[in-house]
């Protein structure tokens, strides 16, 4: 256990979709963050397959967690509390975490967390850049989710305001990656095409944008059909179709409207710090758009850096973390995954 003055070691397990990922925390300081992950055997499936992303899990599990442990330098006789992903995410996989994560605060002795995955995705930015101010407007883009949360007290009070409607941020990436062959999942290849393309070239719908739509919710579905229709409408008439400008007007067009809105949701609540979290956070575009919009606007924009973006066990630490520090109570022994936790619940 941590000595009276020390801060409290939180062991972190992370496993809603294809990637395990255990992480060690000390405060708000991050120790290790080690990965497995499944992506290459649901690569050929277009999508992850949730038995194999279960199985993965399990088979990774151990290894996955000597390492962090290795990797920070620590036995596990130093940990001080055990957090884990209870949801949202996939049931199996969430299982899988849920359950190891609860044999190891079990065996150990030390209080067990779960915690929600989309909170843990915004609590990963106190790694880099201290304390959140409260309160912020989170947004978090990920391959499951797509929201606007008002956040004035990340251990405890998280708010939506918008979400999308249909498909996912990232899940526009990866179908659109599709359409243009580009491998899974669809955001590294797209960001990277889109480098070398004009993002003036094709006029892209913005979803939900109209002055009578809700201001914070999002829609990626028509925009995606709207790819497919342009590709294939250049195909049968015989037009080689440029990647790069279609996947550069694309990005154009979610960056576009991710960013109008998370600004605009600042600006309606008065709040003047902005923190993007999820995978399509790793965006070089998102990125640069955001920090321009928060510079002329008069916002603080924060971003983790682009590893930590993506699902990770450290995330998960420094939100238990976050939990420890504020006396919140930990989970009962019969701690379960809810595979669509909302987000207004962070920790169970
Ligand atoms: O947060 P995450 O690792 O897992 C979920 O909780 O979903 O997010 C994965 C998503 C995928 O859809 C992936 O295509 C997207 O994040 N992504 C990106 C980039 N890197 C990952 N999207 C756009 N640009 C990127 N550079
Ligand atoms: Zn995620």
């Amino acid at each position: 256990m941590a000595e009276a003055g020390t801060q409290a070691l939180v062991l972190g397990f992370e496993t809603s979709c294809d990637e395990t990922g255990i992480g060690l925390v000390r405060g708000r300081t991050l120790l290790s963050d080690a990965l497995a992950t499944s992506m290459a055997e649901h690569e050929r499936f277009g999508g992850v397959v949730p038995e194999i992303a279960s199985r993965a899990h399990l088979e990774a599990m151990v290894p996955t967690v000597h390492r962090a442990l290795a990797d920070a330098g620590v036995g596990l006789g130093d940990v001080d509390a055990v957090a884990v992903t209870s949801g949202p995410g996939l049931t199996g996989a969430l299982l899988v975490g849920v359950a190891a994560a609860k044999a190891y605060a079990l065996a150990l002795g030390v209080p067990l967390y779960g915690v929600n995955h989309l909170a843990a995705h915004v609590a990963v930015d106190e790694l880099e850049h201290g304390r959140l101010a409260e309160p912020s407007i989170a947004m978090l883009v990920s391959g499951g989710h797509s929201s606007i949360l008002l956040v004035p007290d990340l251990a405890q009070d998280v708010q939506p305001l918008g979400q999308t409607i249909d498909d996912a941020a990232g899940e526009a990436f990866d179908k659109v990656a599709r359409v243009l062959d580009l491998p899974f999942p669809g955001g590294p290849p797209i960001d990277r095409e889109a480098l070398a393309g004009d993002p003036r070239a094709i006029a892209f719908p913005r979803g939900l944008t109209g002055p009578r739509d809700a201001l914070y919710d999002f829609s990626f579905s028509g925009l995606k059909t709207a790819v497919a229709r342009w590709v294939e409408a250049q195909q049968r008439a015989g037009t080689t179709v440029s990647v790069p400008d279609v996947a550069a007007s694309f990005q154009e067009a979610v960056v576009d409207v991710l960013t109008a809105k998370a600004v605009r949701a600042c600006r309606d609540h008065g709040v003047d710090h902005l923190v993007i979290g999820g995978g399509v956070a790793a965006n070089s575009r998102l990125r640069t758009v955001a920090q321009e919009r928060c510079d002329a606007a008069g916002i603080v924009l924060r971003v983790p850096s682009r590893r930590l973006c993506t699902d990770n066990g450290a995330m998960v630490a420094a939100l238990g973390s976050r939990l420890v520090e504020a006396g919140v109570a930990p989970s009962a022994p019969d701690l379960g995954a809810d595979s669509s936790l909302p987000i207004t619940t962070v920790s169970v």
